[in-house]
């Protein structure tokens, strides 16, 4: 039994300091000023050619505009004025690679899937800072980052950049992930404001939520992360909200992000989402990638329109102006930074670091993990184990130096000059060559699953045999369903069927139906993990580091549970997004179905249990958490807690705090949570400080607390929940900027 001491932390979630609110007010107050007086000294051309961006890669025939380097995009900057140009490349997982194009790669952190489960802003902002650095050493000043669209829909073929199902989850790890990007210097986006639900029909689908559960799901996490890391960019989505698309929509750019939040930042378009010069008027500051556009509409056009309509004036000025702001709140100077070929020193670290913490394992059967170094036989098989672990495709995607370690075509070219960004590639961080270093005196053999029987021969003569089993997902392409796909069920019901000691690596990029769960000793979700996730894997199955991980997302049983058993569009829409669709083509959503209950919340509400729960992550050691203390005073609403490590290891657990009714009846909703590194014995106190929101509805344009008794209690999981404390409320009254209201 380890040593029993207690260390004191304090994890609050609390409002800054008055010193700090003070200083911040300050730097804001020097931003816009010295944004207005660039601004008043600029001609309208110059006005305008700040609020237009163009592709910087070279595709179709299109050529790279002039001082761009290869990347996402570029805005030329007004050097006689000290405004840097804009060199813009994606994203939350790194430098992207755009098929090599730069001739470098970078760092590849592991997918917004797997840093969701690490359940740790700290960690996420040192991934954060990694990348922004490595961005700004590579010529960028502005991240494409910050994808925090609530996992609604798991078949979502862009699950895997996204952090996770729950708002203040999705919240403080987006917000964490930006700080620690701009930190460096370097512009980050938050995308794709608002509901960005799915891949089919992403250009004309259309979204039709009532306005309370909209403020309460994906909004509310704009809302929270943008209040902590005021985010020098917003990023505009494709898809329609409840009529207008996202970047024409007054509802969103104008009356949420500025009238309610008082944005201070610009909203950019997504690439190729504007359709007409009006949307300046609505609220967008700049047209991104405005190639894939039917008209360059923020260049000659705007040009035009500012020098005879004077809305078209004004809000130029505006535009111009919100864009200056993010230049110098952010700090990225008055150059555009040099471009070298060095990557972050320790990026490597960082993104091992991430997929340790992110893994998240599910079953442990009889303790048949960790492996012990000393076993005799190991047989691998499948999911390309012997080349590396998989990355999703798309925009996001980033390679190191060396490029894929095995890339496989998935669309026929057809002269757009964009399928390699969907193949279907591998980081060279190899699973195989790690369980081989690991277990240095083992038989470890390798077969690649294409056969069921050949992989059941090899698994029947080894003592464990672990199979790697991969679901593909990529930018442009939803999966219709939640199975393994080619075949990796039957492999994986043959292998345990010839050794029960089976243990499955999942390399997903969101939930799978598990239908061979009961014939496995264990799972283990290792999501994409990046550029050294095969020796990230290896530390997890052999207990080298104990995992960690816990799932940011639901996994249903079977699609039956989902709001949405078959996928809006399934029927109507040829999977794909390099085509607009018919024109006035269209794509109804109905998300007032499961309003702001996404995930954990809609499985609560219909009494449901998970294949496994929102929360869910085992140890190899084991944790319990004290009595919950609830409070309501002058700190606001607050919890303390023990977390007590009661196991034989060393190990992190996650607490996660559920309200589960409030004075109307039983809602789930997560309101705080804490990672805690605990050695054997060692326990920590908590403090927590919740969100009123969190607790609230919105409703008549702001959000209410019904005086009453709120209940609450601890989980390990969303569905793994201790003992139940209550506290009682006065009502409050919040603002649509989340301030109280205070009644006269
Ligand atoms: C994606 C964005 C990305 C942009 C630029 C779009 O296809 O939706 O997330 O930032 O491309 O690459």
């Amino acid at each position: 039994m380890g040593r029993t001491r207690t260390a004191i932390t304090s994890i609050l979630f609390a409002a800054a300091s008055v010193s700090a609110l003070a200083d911040a007010q300050v730097q804001e107050d020097a931003a816009a000023e010295r944004a207005a007086e660039t601004e008043s000294r600029m001609t309208n051309e110059e006005r305008t050619n700040l609020t237009l961006g163009l592709m910087a890669m070279e595709f179709a025939g299109v050529k790279s505009p002039e001082g761009s380097i290869p990347g996402a995009g570029y805005v030329p900057g007004v050097p006689r004025l000290g405004v840097p140009a804009l060199r813009e490349t994606d994203a939350s997982l790194g430098v992207t690679w755009i098929g090599g194009a730069r001739g470098d790669g970078a760092t590849a952190l592991p997918s917004g899937t797997a840093q969701g489960s690490t359940w740790n802003p700290e960690l996420i902002e040192l991934g954060g800072q990694t990348i922004g650095a490595e961005a700004r050493l590579k010529g960028f000043n502005v991240l494409l980052a910050g994808g925090i669209n609530l996992m609604r829909e798991p078949r979502n073929g862009r699950t895997f950049e996204y952090l996770g199902e729950d708002p203040w989850h999705s919240a403080i790890l987006g917000a964490a992930a930006v700080k620690g990007i701009q930190s460096q210097n370097v512009i980050s986006t938050m995308k794709h404001f608002a509901i960005n639900p799915q891949e089919t029909g992403r250009h004309f689908m259309n979204v039709k939520i009532d306005g309370a559960s909209l403020r309460e799901s994906d909004l509310l996490a704009f809302e929270i992360a943008i209040e902590r890391a005021e985010p020098g960019a917003l990023m505009c989505a494709y898809n329609r909200t409840n009529g207008p698309l996202s970047c024409g929509s007054k509802f969103l750019l104008t009356d949420v992000l500025r009238d309610d939040w008082g944005y201070k930042g610009f909203v950019m378009s997504d690439w190729g989402a504007v359709e007409a010069l009006d949307f300046a008027l609505a609220g967008l500051d700049q047209q991104s990638g405005a190639q894939l556009d039917e008209d360059l509409f923020f260049g000659e056009p705007l040009l035009e329109a500012a020098s005879s309509d004077p809305r078209y004036r004004e809000r130029l000025g505006e535009m111009v102006r919100n864009i200056l702001h993010a230049i110098y709140a952010v700090g990225i100077g008055d150059a555009v930074p040099e471009k070298t070929d060095e990557e972050a020193p320790n990026g490597g670290e960082v993104a091992l670091k991430v997929a340790q913490e992110g893994i998240v394992l599910l079953r442990n059967e009889g303790g048949a993990l960790p492996l012990s170094p000393d076993i005799g036989s190991i047989a691998v098989i499948g999911g390309h184990a012997d080349a590396g672990t998989p990355s999703g495709g798309g925009s996001s995607r980033v390679m190191g130096d060396d490029g894929p370690s095995i890339a496989i075509p998935f669309l026929r070219d057809g002269g757009s000059g964009f399928a390699a960004l969907f193949d279907r590639m591998y980081h060279g961080s190899a699973p195989l060559d790690a369980i081989r270093e690991m277990a240095k005196d083992a038989r470890v053999t390798f077969r690649d699953g294409r056969y069921p029987s050949e992989a059941a021969l090899a698994a029947a003569q080894a003592d464990v045999a672990i199979v790697f089993a991969t679901q593909y997902q990529t930018e442009g392409f939803d999966v219709p369903d939640l199975s393994l796909p080619g075949g990796q069920d039957a492999l994986i019901a043959a292998v345990a069927a010839a050794n029960p000691n089976t243990i499955v690596v999942l390399e997903t990029g969101g939930p799978v139906v598990m239908p061979w769960l009961d014939d496995v000793a264990g799972v283990v979700e290792a999501w994409y993990a990046g550029a050294r996730g095969g020796e990230a894997i290896a530390d997890i199955l052999f207990g080298k580091v104990n995992p960690s991980g816990h799932l940011p997302i639901t996994f249903p049983a079977s699609l039956d549970q989902l709001p949405r058993p078959q996928l809006d569009g399934a029927e109507t829409v040829e999977p794909g997004f390099l085509g607009r669709g018919e024109p006035g083509q269209t794509l109804e959503a109905d998300y007032t179905i499961e309003g702001s209950d996404i995930g954990y919340r809609w499985f609560a509400r219909k009494g449901e249990a998970a294949l496994f729960p929102f929360g869910h992550g085992l140890s190899y050691t084991s944790f319990e958490h004290g009595k919950l203390a609830l409070a309501h005073g002058d700190d606001g609403i607050t919890a303390r807690f023990e977390m007590r490590n009661t196991g034989e290891r060393t190990g992190a657990d996650v607490a996660q705090l559920y309200l589960i009714s409030g004075p109307e009846g039983p809602k789930q909703r997560l309101v705080g949570f804490a990672k805690q590194a605990l050695e054997p014995g060692e326990t920590a106190a908590v403090d927590l400080t919740l969100d009123p929101r969190l607790l609230g509805e919105w409703e008549e344009g702001g959000w209410h607390v019904a005086s009453g008794e709120y209940r609450f209690a601890l989980g390990h999981s969303a569905e793994a929940l201790g003992a139940v404390q209550s506290l009682g409320l006065p009502e409050i009254r919040l603002d649509a900027s989340g301030h109280p209201v205070v009644k006269n």
